[in-house]
């Protein structure tokens, strides 16, 4: 059996031997022409004129495009607000304005200073607390209350009240947004993009040139990284290499420089969240208040759903019997906030971490000791506040497995005695942990479709609407597939995603991937499996054989034939013991005429959130994860390093263990780099300064914890997804904010009975300015 194996990546041999292809790498046609784009010249302000007859004379340009030449121009996943090339109102600094299509980049790089764009300045919104001011609301989601807060605040014996900041991130991801798209016969266009919604990408370019969706197809082999950065943003960009190939009727290529795309894309959402709490000598928490506020930038983007998704995650692990969580999106002039892994979570997750963290800090106990007086329960404390009750809830058991192996009473107490040394190093431990709820918000979405297409060699190829972005989705699709045959995974070939086999489809995203396509492989293949035991059936218990006269019976669902199994490429009748081989049953079926390809359509079922009341199943399930990080500051330069983490995840009954601890390892590593380095610095003017590679500074291989402990709890409960497996993309992400509060633990030595304050990311900067503090 395949599935529950770690077998490789299905393009694992690619990516290490560079024969992996990604757009930029497919093969230039002759008559293909370059698609550069040009920004925004300041963040707020009107488009006064765009002149680009200069560049035009230069050989090898063939046009300059701009709002005026697209037929529709407007795009949006929830609100069709943005427009796809800017027209008169400038949204932020670098904002795509027009396009050039010349021969190659080399020429575009020569007469991109030639465009000249003209615009007359208005004074930018740049931060949360500017908007707030200033009223510039996006938008705002209902409260979630449960009990009367006001009250038991009031009552609380402690209560403390603050700020939580965090910092936006950059996706990073490796291939940056790039299309090409290719004019076909008839005004058709086939677009070859770097997206994780295929569909949405699909849409949106037919929509801005005007065609039907039945023109375009939009086909994505891979992409060199998505991380929520190409959910909604790879559309626009698509747009405008369609623009170009239906203006010029050629194809067009449309690949992003990794300055230009981190000017011009999204960016996790930096938050800014109000709160207050009331809690008992314990440490118990009686009441939580919270007032989240997300920099949405210029477009409304995806920035609701995210905003959704940071409030059902404010209460963490942890149960709260009295809450009041109140959400809000402001509208700045920066580049749109988008999807980032973890989408809103990680951001509501880390506000309780780190309130917890300060609880503990105010009550002079272990911050271990107040989490878990405050975890959610497994028969009572285990409703969440929007009452989604939490099933199979393994948190307790998270948490006291990861307490003991990763010996914390003991470090915790040589941490003690190593600070009390002042050798000029400080080390911090914390735990944290992770809930995270499976399953679009946005209802809708959870829905997907699969195509099994049996080959008679006894090959088989796949195609579904899911998105391949190294998460290892394909891979784990591929084992599902071989699974149900009994067949080698090898002999299982995923195809790309094509909106032609694949329509309406979901993006890549929430985690569910593998959920919901994985979810419709297993029944398409469950289809063909039913009429495969049918044939098998009526070969050796009806007798009936091919021949010219005769018929098989169509299938009749009501005979139960579980009894005929297929295992290790063989077909077997576990009642008579008769059995063939899975490639001469093929063969029998396809003489039969019964068709060897299985289409299905799955949807997350169950699910029930009214947005009215604020109540019900917003989740299929949840994912859950802990870990335990131990930090050291140099307490002359404020310099960080992670001595140790150990994880401990809940991922079910794992498809693919390699990937899945793949998947833990590096979500976690991004969930650092958000916390720590990752400082997106902007000049006072509002324009990106952390812009490459040099400036901005993701996790390196030194920068990984030096001791790195990954785990998966073994659960076999999750019956509520294929094959009991549970998602793993986005969750471990939120468990990155365990090196953030260790940190605050480090300080908590040197503050003097402070409880210590600093924002998110905690640079050394940032780490240094608050030790100064207690001087
Ligand atoms: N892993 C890799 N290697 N590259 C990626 O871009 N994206 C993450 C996660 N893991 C990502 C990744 C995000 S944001 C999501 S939502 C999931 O993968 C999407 O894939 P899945 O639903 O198939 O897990
Ligand atoms: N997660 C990720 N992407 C989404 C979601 C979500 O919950 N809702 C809409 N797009
Ligand atoms: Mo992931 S942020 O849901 O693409």
């Amino acid at each position: 059996m395949s599935v529950g194996k770690s077998v490789h990546h299905d393009s694992a041999v690619g990516h290490v031997t560079g024969t992996s292809v990604f757009i930029d790498d497919r093969p230039r046609l002759k008559n293909e022409v370059f698609v550069g784009v040009i920004g925004a010249p300041v963040c707020a302000g009107k488009i006064t004129k765009i002149d680009g007859s200069a560049a035009l004379k230069v050989d090898g340009v063939y046009g300059v495009f701009t709002a005026n030449d697209i037929p529709h121009n407007n795009w949006g996943t929830i609100v069709p607000e943005q427009p796809i090339l800017a027209f008169e109102k400038i949204g932020y600094i670098d904002e795509p304005v027009c396009v050039v299509a010349c021969r190659d980049e080399e020429t575009f790089n020569k007469v991109k200073k030639l465009v000249k764009i003209e615009a007359k300045e208005e004074k930018p919104i740049l931060s949360i607390d500017e908007a707030i001011e200033k009223k510039s609301i996006l938008c705002e989601a209902k409260p979630f209350i449960r009990g009367n807060v006001d009250e038991v605040l009031k009552k609380s014996p402690h209560t403390l009240k603050g700020a939580f900041e965090c910092g936006g991130q950059e996706h990073f991801y490796m291939e940056s947004q790039a299309t090409i798209a290719y004019p076909l016969e008839n005004g058709q266009i086939e677009v070859h993009s770097s997206s994780q919604h295929p569909t949405e990408t699909q849409h949106v370019v037919a929509h801005a040139l005007g065609l039907d969706y039945s023109q375009v197809v939009c086909i994505v082999k891979r992409m060199g990284g998505g991380f929520g950065g190409k959910e909604s943003q790879a559309a626009h960009f698509a747009a405008m290499a369609g623009l170009v190939a239906y203006k010029l009727n050629r194809p067009a290529r449309l690949a992003l420089t990794k300055d230009d795309d981190m000017m011009m894309t999204g960016k996790r959402h930096p938050f800014k969240n109000f709160y207050e709490v009331g809690f008992d000598d314990n440490g118990l928490i009686t009441a939580l208040k919270v007032h989240i506020y997300a920099n949405g930038g210029a477009y409304v983007d995806l920035t609701p759903s995210i905003l959704d998704r940071a409030m059902f995650h404010a209460d963490g692990c942890y149960y709260l019997e009295n809450c009041y969580i109140e959400g809000k999106a402001v509208r700045t002039h920066q580049h749109s906030n988008t999807a980032f892994r973890g989408f809103g979570g990680p951001q509501g997750n880390m506000t309780m971490e780190s309130i917890i963290e300060d609880i503990a800090h105010y009550l002079k106990k272990d911050s271990f000791e107040i989490r878990r007086l405050n975890l959610y329960g497994k028969d009572s404390r285990n409703v969440t506040p929007y009452n989604q009750v939490v099933e199979h809830n393994v948190l307790p058991e998270l948490f006291d497995k990861l307490h003991k192996d990763s010996d914390y009473e003991k470090r915790k107490a040589e941490i003690k005695t190593f600070n009390e040394k002042r050798n000029g190093k400080l080390r911090g431990l914390s735990m944290t942990g992770a809930k995270f709820g499976i399953a679009f918000t946005t209802k809708f979405l959870n829905q997907g479709n699969a195509l099994v297409n049996i080959h008679l060699d006894g090959t088989i190829q796949v195609s579904t609407g899911a998105t391949e972005m190294g998460q290892g989705v394909n891979t784990k699709m591929q084992q599902i597939a071989a699974t149900c045959f009994g067949i080698p995974h090898t002999n299982v070939v995923m195809m790309p995603t094509s909106t032609e086999k694949n329509h309406n489809t979901s993006p890549t995203a929430a985690s569910s991937g593998a959920d919901i396509n994985g979810g419709a492989v297993f029944k398409a293949c469950e289809d063909l499996l039913s009429r495969l035991r049918w044939v098998f059936n009526e070969l050796h218990n009806s007798g009936i054989q091919y021949d010219t006269i005769k018929t098989m019976p169509p299938v009749d669902l009501s005979v139960d034939l579980s009894h005929i199994e297929f295992v290790d490429s063989m077909v077997v009748d576990t009642k008579t013991k008769k059995s063939m081989a899975f490639k001469d049953l093929l063969k029998q079926a396809y003489l039969n005429q019964f068709s060897l390809a299985g289409y299905a359509f799955y949807k997350t079922p169950d699910l029930g959130f009214d947005k009215n009341t604020c109540q019900g199943r917003a989740f299929n399930y949840f994912t859950n994860g802990a870990a335990v990080s131990e930090v050291e500051i140099d307490e002359y330069t404020g310099e960080l390093k992670v001595l140790r983490t150990d994880i401990l995840m809940d991922l079910g009954r794992p498809i693919n263990p390699g990937i899945d601890i793949g998947q833990v390892s590096g979500a976690f590593v991004q969930g650092m780099g958000w916390v720590t380095t990752e400082n997106l610095f902007y000049h006072e003017s509002g324009k990106l300064l952390a812009h490459s590679p040099t400036t901005y500074k993701i996790p390196n291989i030194q920068d990984t914890p030096r001791v790195f402990n990954v785990e998966l709890l073994e659960n076999h409960t999750n019956t509520r997804n294929v094959m009991r497996s549970k998602a793993v993309g986005e969750p471990p992400l939120l468990l990155g904010a365990s090196v953030w509060t260790a940190v605050k633990n480090a300080l908590f030595y040197r503050s003097k009975g402070e409880v210590p304050h600093i924002t998110s990311p905690a640079t050394n900067e940032v780490i240094l300015m608050e030790l100064n503090r207690y001087e």
